[in-house]
């Protein structure tokens, strides 16, 4: 594989000559980016006789045009480690202004990203809300080890060894295989809540965040496949997906039909409201009664459309319950002529609307296996196996 290594100012940063020399032994090509800061700590003269190749240190300076172009069409994949809370916020925020984040932002290939600081700095909470929208945009985050470190406290920060680095990334990039069954698929992803409007200032909705649904995409994506996201939220995801805004479920159902035919699946995690309410309000409803009531009637069912449409094509659904859960998803599964359905238990700590974790039960038609809590991407990444072993086997 083609790596590109990024460096930037830990006192970690010694143990990524180690990496760099796994990765080489083991036959990757590494080229290292560094920040000019990276460079007080270590010639970049030792990562050029450890690589065998030029190092990046200062794009302004480099005698090649767009050199930051040319390496990021090279690589397969890049890592940054250590990734200290400067080139974090950069990239977060999409400041280019040195060699490393230049490239960063250029890169079109997975980034795998591990951090390494002192605790206060890393769980500053600026910092993780940029490790959060890092992640939401498809990239892998190393959680760093905890212990000593080198400012004399203890806690977490510290860069985990390299071989536990390598065994991250390679589970990490084993998703991004070429020629993997999902490379070129177009697959519809539906994510969020549905909003039904009662007046132009009020509407029906849910507490679905978007999370699932855009960790599903991102991982689809990964795998190569053409994602299609159909989502109320405004979480980001990942460059490569198309993503279609809608608020209510009827603009979501116009838009899953007019992508459907050419598509070779679709994923429902959106909760998307049963009801909307009949006669929509031009004007602000006022406040005259003590009682205000509501005509509310049925919304399509989308998926339930979809499993009558379906022709050589696999449905995944998710079902949100509060009670008999299993039951409850394995009726949805049959009625909805659904492949699969993803049950959570929306009541249970760390599971369904807006956390990060999730706690899924898959269900077909012939299986049924639980898994503990994960965290939305873990599951995403589960589905994406399921879909990939799926497809393969409907040529
Ligand atoms: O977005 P997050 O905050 O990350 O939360 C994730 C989640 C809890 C929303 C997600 O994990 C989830 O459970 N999504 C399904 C929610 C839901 O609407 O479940 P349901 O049991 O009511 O519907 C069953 C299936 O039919 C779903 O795939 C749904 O998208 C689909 N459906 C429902 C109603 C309808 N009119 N048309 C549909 O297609």
């Amino acid at each position: 594989m083609n790596l590109i290594v990024g460096v930037s100012a830990g006192i970690a940063i010694y143990k990524v000559v180690d990496l760099v020399r796994k990765f080489i032994k083991r036959g990757d090509s590494v080229k290292v980016v560094m920040t000019n800061h990276a460079t007080k700590f270590i010639s970049p003269e030792l990562f050029k006789e450890i690589s065998q190749n030029e190092v990046m240190t200062d794009i302004f300076e480099n005698e090649e045009t767009a050199a930051h172009i040319k390496i990021v069409d090279w690589c397969d994949a890049m890592i940054i480690a250590p990734a200290t809370a400067n080139i974090i916020g950069k990239i977060a925020c999409g400041i280019a202004d040195d060699s490393l984040s230049t490239v960063a932002i250029a890169l079109n290939r997975p980034l795998i990203i591990a951090p390494a600081m002192n605790t206060h700095m890393y769980l500053n909470p600026a910092m993780q809300n940029n490790l959060k929208i890092l992640e939401s945009r498809g990239i892998k985050i190393i959680e760093p080890d905890s212990g000593e470190l080198a400012c004399g406290t203890s806690g977490i920060g510290r860069l985990p060894e390299p071989d536990e680095i390598i065994l991250n990334a390679d589970e990490f990039l084993k998703n991004f295989r070429k020629n993997s069954e999902l490379d070129g698929k177009k697959i519809i992803v539906t994510a969020g809540g549905t909003r039904e409007p009662i007046d132009p200032v009020r509407f029906i909705g849910n507490h679905s965040s978007g999370k699932m649904g855009h960790a599903i995409a991102n991982a689809l994506s990964n795998r190569g496949a053409e994602v299609v996201l159909i989502t109320s939220s405004d979480l980001e995801v990942s460059k490569n997906i198309r993503v279609i805004k809608i608020e209510t479920a009827e603009q979501m159902r116009q838009k899953i039909l007019s992508e459907f035919e050419n598509s070779s699946a679709v994923i429902m995690s959106a909760a998307v409201a049963d009801y909307r309410v009949k006669n929509f309000s031009e004007q602000k409803i006022k406040k005259f009664d003590d009682n205000l009531t509501l005509e509310l009637v049925k919304n399509p069912d989308i998926l339930f459309e979809l499993g009558q449409l379906k022709k050589n094509q696999i449905l995944i659904g998710f079902a949100a319950e509060t009670q008999d859960f299993e039951r409850n998803a394995r009726e949805k599964l049959i009625r909805k002529n659904l492949d699969m359905i993803v049950a959570n238990d929306v009541t249970a700590e760390g599971a369904g609307f807006g956390v990060d974790t999730n706690i899924v039960t898959l269900i077909t038609k012939d299986n049924l296996k639980r898994y503990p809590i994960m965290k939305k991407s873990e599951v995403a990444e589960l589905i994406a196996d399921y879909a990939s072993k799926t497809l393969g086997t409907l040529k």
